[in-house]
């Protein structure tokens, strides 16, 4: 199998001598007949310049120094003009040494040989010549190809990256779509939650906005403890839900508070934290919650109910729910600026018996900042407004009820377009008798 030729092999490299004797071309001519070369001859500076300007690049121009019309010097720096990778080579006398100089000065000749010359060195010098004419050229072709390769490459990699920034942005787009579509969800989910609670306190007036308060004081406990997200929804559902096994309590007993209850009742009332549990069982999504609201009378030291579990058996959720549904009760008989101090005492009766000891101090304080914070403020004023005259960022100073008394919006809460809007509807589809109260500046 024979190796493809190479491209050098395949095109012969061109020499041009001008010398204005013929015989001297001639001997030349002669001298490379054998040579992978093909040989042009010109009798003048002129002349020669023709040849190139017809034959275009030629590898190697050999001229004599001595002719008439334009010395060899001025031919060669002429040539220079249309074959610019020509290697050139001057022929002087001895006695010509200037010009030898002279041409090598003005750039573009690679050496000079002497007249008369050694055949075989003339032969070696203008195929050495020739070798590095080639070399050159490949070099400035393979140059060139680099370089278009590297600009294909950057426009390659300027057009990936508009199409990496494209999908990004696209990606982002559904990204943010998702999100978008799942906070919904999130805050649907949420408001049904809190449609479901409220269904308990529109049995008891006295427990309006108990399980608000409780689960808005749990999750900031929960915050606080350092819980998973995840885990601080779970907490905010059970204490939202926590005592919604209370429907199926008959309205005598619930009117009672559960220090007045005998041992029956107090049995049946507790009773509340199973049925809770049970009435969410069926979604699974909310079980571990309903474990949570199984737990919420269970007491620290292992005599609650209903399961009598102990210390850290007992959910962490329900400890903490457990903390802030007593205070939440409790605050409802406190009063006055000694309000908290009240419940400070009272928690701290139960600490080790009923409450988890390491929690106490996290949720007395997260409680007093939530009952601080849904307090009136001293240099407001409280107004009543229809829903119509309501403007986003006035703060409510009374709980919101429906005309049959579900509680819609509780105290504190800044009023935002759809608060508004959810108001405007309850009070055309079940309206109270009475409007908005919200805190303005005096
Ligand atoms: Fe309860
Ligand atoms: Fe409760």
């Amino acid at each position: 199998m024979s190796e493809s030729p190479s491209l050098s092999s395949l095109e012969k490299g061109k020499v041009l001598f001008v010398d204005d004797e013929e015989n001297i071309l001639r001997s030349l001519q002669r001298l490379f007949m054998d040579e992978e070369v093909e040989v042009f001859t010109a009798s003048s500076g002129a002349k020669g310049l023709e040849i190139l300007a017809r034959e275009g690049e030629v590898g190697v121009i050999v001229s004599d120094q001595r002719m008439p019309e334009m010395a060899g010097v001025d031919f060669l720096a002429k040539s220079k003009a249309i074959s610019p990778q020509s290697i050139r080579i001057l022929l002087t006398g001895y006695a010509d040494v200037n010009a030898a100089i002279d041409a090598i000065n003005r750039g573009g000749t690679f050496r000079y040989l002497n007249k008369p010359w050694n055949d075989e060195e003339l032969v070696q010098t203008v195929m050495g010549a020739m070798k590095m004419y080639r070399l050159l050229t490949e070099n400035k072709r393979l140059a060139a190809v680099v370089k278009k390769q590297n600009a294909e490459l950057q426009k390659w990699n300027t057009e990936l990256e508009s199409i990496v920034q494209e999908q990004t942005m696209e990606l982002q787009k559904s990204y943010d779509s998702v999100r978008a579509i799942n906070s919904k969800l999130r805050v649907n989910f949420k408001n049904t939650i809190i449609a479901f609670s409220g269904l308990i306190e529109l049995r008891d007036p006295r427990m309006r906005a108990h399980s608000r308060n409780v689960a808005e004081v749990s999750v900031n406990v929960a915050k606080q403890l350092g819980m998973e997200s995840e885990q601080r929804e779970m907490v905010m559902v059970a204490a939202l839900l926590h005592d919604i096994g209370k429907i199926g309590i008959p309205d005598i007993m619930l009117a009672r508070e559960a220090e007045q209850m005998n041992f029956t009742e107090r049995e049946e009332y507790l009773q509340h934290s199973i049925r809770g549990q049970a009435a969410i069982d069926r979604i699974e999504e909310l079980r571990e919650a309903g474990l949570i609201i199984r737990a919420h009378h269970e007491s620290y030291d292992g005599n609650g109910f209903p399961d009598e579990l102990k210390k850290t058996d007992i959910p962490l959720g329900a400890r903490i729910i457990a903390l802030a549904d007593y205070i939440d009760k409790k605050m409802r008989k406190a009063s006055g600026a000694s309000g908290f101090d009240f419940i400070r005492k009272e928690v701290e009766l139960q600490r080790g018996t009923l409450f988890d000891p390491k929690i106490i101090p996290v949720a007395l304080e997260q409680a007093e900042a939530f009952y601080k914070k849904i307090r009136p403020k001293t240099d407001h004023i409280e107004i009543e407004l229809l829903p119509a005259a309501l403007e986003d960022g006035m703060e409510l100073s009374r709980d919101v009820f429906s005309g049959t008394g579900l509680l819609l919006l509780t105290k504190g809460t800044a009023l935002a377009k759809s608060s508004i809007m959810l108001l405007k509807r309850y009070y055309e589809l079940d309206p109270p008798n009475q409007g908005v109260y919200v805190c303005v500046k005096e």
